[in-house]
Formats: structure tokens, sequence, C-alpha cells
């Protein structure tokens, strides 16, 4: 989809439909006044009779047949009232009239920035770009039946301020990177186990390295061995896939080198613990974490922000076989820390703790992962926010005020020295499991993750907002790429 900002005049646009988003029960105003004006007021007509008056989600299209007037169409997207404005609103508006728009069969959409919107313009050209590119994003690599069906936006075109032209372009591109971002991030992580082994995944991070331009490098099992990461090791024990421990390196200066870890389990069937089957198929998005992270990665790379960033993704399958970690098994982490595992579907821990470890040597000033970690997680907070924890107020800060910006929900849970009695093991330093009950399974997972980090450090457990179940305003089903938006909002203006 290309995407091109105008400052030129509407009535000229050979787009096949101009959208329009108005808020709940006003009048027409600067943008939306002159088009109506050129439209000889079929716009005023349908709000004077109330066919559509602006309410979040409501869609209006109206045909038009003038002579001397490039427009054919106008889709009118609701936005709600004005006092209840958010830019998520927007975003949700834009998906909406631009999926709407495609599924008439458009190619070539134009939208009119609401210019009148109670916040910066800069932020609502991203706000409604990232809705156009997030919400019409599909999956469809393995369908071979009606591929012609398939219907597709080729050419926005966004009308505004003359006088804003080159900062509403820089505001644009800005969030487009991004968006493909996390849309590369949800092409990967949709990817079935089959195909998205962990080979496959550390490919696919070097061509994104390629393409984007970081480096990377991907450490093979007898590597992993000699780094004694045996933590890591245990979880891929029972797969003859070999698990790959990825290292991805971007140094656009700055001082502080700040380091992204991902859970990359490109399965978890839970191992000898295994899983129910009902949902199992989902665990093929356990890989989320890691998805996010090279999401991130590509896009800080592309926009060239001036920071140093790391990137580490271990990828494991988790299955069950002759030569799979039992219950009961001790292993030692590669900074000496003995683990019992008393659950081998605690899997995402023992990977994440080597990174962890890892991770130590960059000396960072901050060290962030992303990782579906817990079920409990999803009870808590469903699959509206993600768990937010840390060991540093000033970082868990500034990713909370990043998740207020970018519409990535985080949510605060503590981290409170009494948890720590519930991962002591009788035989080993701790277990990778609380008690066996569960009782607050998001908060002791990352108790053991803090066994692990000497480092400013934010844990994410992102269980409950990696996958959509059902479509959302702007996030389709399946993977949500959730992370990359919030990871680059954060480093958008990162100050030590
Ligand atoms: N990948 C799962 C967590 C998960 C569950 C993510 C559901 C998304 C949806 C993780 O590896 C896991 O199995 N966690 C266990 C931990 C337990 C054994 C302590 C869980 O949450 O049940
Ligand atoms: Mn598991
Ligand atoms: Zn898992």
């Amino acid at each position: 989809m290309k995407l091109q900002v105008n400052a030129g005049r509407i009535e000229d646009t050979s787009a096949e439909a101009i959208l329009l988003f108005h808020f709940k029960d006003e009048t027409l105003g600067g943008l939306s006044k002159h088009v109506d004006e050129k439209l000889k007021g079929q716009i005023g007509v349908v709000l004077k009779n109330r066919e559509f008056i602006g309410k979040a989600g409501q869609l209006y299209l109206i045909s038009i047949n003038l002579e001397k007037i490039g427009i054919k169409r106008v889709i009118l997207a609701g936005m709600g009232g004005r006092n209840e404005f958010t830019l998520d609103k927007l975003r949700g508006a834009s998906a909406k009239g631009a999926n709407y728009a495609r599924n008439l069969g458009l190619k070539h959409l134009a939208i009119l920035h609401p210019l009148e919107a109670p916040v910066a313009m800069e932020e609502t050209a991203a706000a409604l770009t990232e809705g156009v590119i997030l919400g019409t994003y599909q999956y469809n690599k393995y369908h071979t039946e009606d591929k012609a069906d398939i219907k597709t936006l080729d050419a926005i075109s966004i009308y505004t301020d003359v006088n804003k032209v080159k900062n509403i372009q820089k505001a644009v591109e800005f969030a487009e990177i991004v968006c493909d971002a996390t849309n590369l991030t949800r092409n990967l992580n949709n990817e079935p186990g089959n195909v998205g082994t962990p080979t496959y995944m550390a490919k696919m991070a070097e061509e994104a390295g390629k393409k984007h331009g970081f480096k990377v490098k991907v450490y093979g099992k007898s590597e992993i061995e000699n780094m004694k990461m045996q933590s890591f090791l245990s979880v891929s024990k029972g797969s003859v896939q070999e698990p790959k421990f990825v290292v991805m390196e971007y140094n656009g200066g700055g001082k502080d080198t700040i380091v992204f870890v991902g859970k990359g389990i490109t399965f978890d069937s839970g191992g000898i613990s295994i899983k129910p089957s009902r949902d199992m198929e989902k665990m093929k998005w356990d890989k989320s974490g890691a998805c996010s992270v090279i999401g991130a990665m590509s896009a800080a790379a592309s926009l060239k922000l001036p920071v140093h960033l790391i990137g580490l993704t271990p990828f494991s399958e988790n299955l069950p076989s002759g030569s799979a970690s039992k219950p009961g098994d001790v292993v030692f982490a590669s900074n000496g820390t003995s683990i019992e595992i008393q659950n081998t579907d605690a899997e995402g821990r023992l990977v994440l703790a080597d990174a962890l470890v890892f991770a130590q040597k960059y000396k960072p000033k901050a060290v962030i992962d992303l990782a579906t970690l817990t079920g409990a997680c999803v009870v808590a907070l469903g699959d509206v926010a993600a768990g937010l924890m840390g060991n540093d107020e000033k970082l868990i800060d500034k990713v909370r005020k990043a998740s207020e910006k970018s519409g990535e929900k985080c949510w605060p849970l503590p981290l409170w020295k009494e948890y720590d009695e519930k991962i002591k093991s009788d035989i080993a330093d701790i277990k990778n499991i609380g008690t066996p009950g569960g009782d607050a399974g998001a908060i002791t997972a990352a108790m053991f993750l803090k066994r692990f980090v000497n480092y400013p450090w934010v844990h994410l457990d992102i269980a409950g907002t990696a996958w959509n179940d059902y479509e959302k305003p702007y996030l389709t089903k399946g993977a949500t790429g959730f992370g990359v938006r919030l990871l680059i909002e954060m480093l958008r203006d990162w100050k030590s």
C-alpha cells in the first residue's frame, strides 16, 4: 500500500472514495465543509436528516455523480463525541473506513485529515495511518482457494493543511514504518509451528537485519552448550528442532545500551507436563515476544533512532519425548543458579533466564523482556492489557507513558519480596513454578526472571494481548504485533 500526503485540491482527487471523519452531533467544518460545498451540500443533508450522526464506529456511504468533480464517493466514519476523543477512537474509525472501502473493491482511498480534533495534528495523522495499515492487515499466505477474491487497497492519499504538509508527512512516514514492522511481527508470529521453527525464525531475523540495517548473529545448539545455557537447553531437549539463540544489534549512537528480550517458543505443548488439547493450537503464538523484538529492531533501524539496541531471542520448541526434560529435573542456568523444573510447561522463564544473564554483559541502561508467559496474566488482565513488572520505577514509568501514547495498554503488578518465598526449592536454589495452584502466577513467574537480572529491567507478560481470538477495531484476528508500537514509542523520546 502506498501512502502519500497531499495538499492539493481534494475535488481533483483521482481516488475512488474520500474517507471523512466526523465528531458526533457536530456540523461540518474546515476541510469537510469545503468538500461538502463542492458536493453541493450532499453530506450536510445526511447529517441534517440524522442518517449519520458520527457515533463511534458508525459508517455511511454517499455516492456522488456530479459533473467536473473528481469525487465519486464519500465514506463518513464516526469518531464519537469530541469530549471523549482518544487517538484509539481515530485508529478504529480509520480502520473501519479503510476496510469498508477495501471491501467495496476500491483501490485508491483519499482520507481527509481531521484537523479539528483536539490534539496535535501530527498525532492524528499518525493515528489514522496506524488505523489504515494495522486495520487492513490480512494473513492469507496459506489459502489456495478463491485467491482472486482477495481485495486490497493499493493507495492512500491523505489530504491535510497546506501549511503543515512537511510535519504531517514526517508523522505519517514514522507511523508507516512502525506499522509495517508491526505487520512483519504479525506475519512471523502467524507462521504455524511446522514452518515457523527455531531455524526458520532465526533465518527471518537475519533477513530482517539485512533489509532494515541491523546485525544478526545466530548461535546453534553446540554454541548454546558452550555458553552453559542449560536452562534454555532443557526446554529444547524433547524436540528434534535445533534451538537457536539470536543476537541482534543496531547501533544508532547514543550512550545508553537498551536490550529487548523476547520469548521465542515456536510451539508450546507443555512438554511432559503436557497441556490439554483444547486450544493447544494457539501455542504457535508462544513466540510472540521474540517476533515483537524482531519487529522493534526493524523499526528502530529503519527509523535510524539514535540509540544502541540489542535484541535477544531464544528460540525453541517445547515438546514431550523420550529425551525431554522431566518434572523434578535440576539444571544450572548460565549464571550458576540451580533450577528445579517442577513443571515443564513453565518453560518460558527457563529460556528467558539464560537470555537475561546474557544481557548482563552489555551493562545495559534498560532491559525489557516480552513474553507470553502465564495464563495467570490472562486471568488478571484479559486481552486488554499486558502485565507490567520490573525492578526500576523510572523505567516502569517510561513504559507506562509509552503505553498510554501508543494505545498498547500495560498495567502494573507488584514484585514484593514476599513472593520470592514461593519459588524456593527444597533441592535447588529455585523452582520454576510457585504454588501448584498457580496463585499469583504472573508475579511468581516474574520473580523467577528477577533472579537473573542485575540492571534496570521491565517484564511485559503479553500472554493476553499478543493475539486476538476475534476482530478488534484496528487489530485483526490472530497475531497483534503487540509491543512494537510500545517499544518504539519508548525509544522515540528516550532520555537516560
Ligand atoms: N505459554 C504459556 C502461557 C500462556 C497460556 C500464554 C495461555 C497464553 C495463553 C506458558 O508457557 C505456560 O504454559 N505457563 C503456565 C505456567 C504454569 C505451569 C506455572 C501457565 O500459565 O499455565
Ligand atoms: Mn508453557
Ligand atoms: Zn509457553
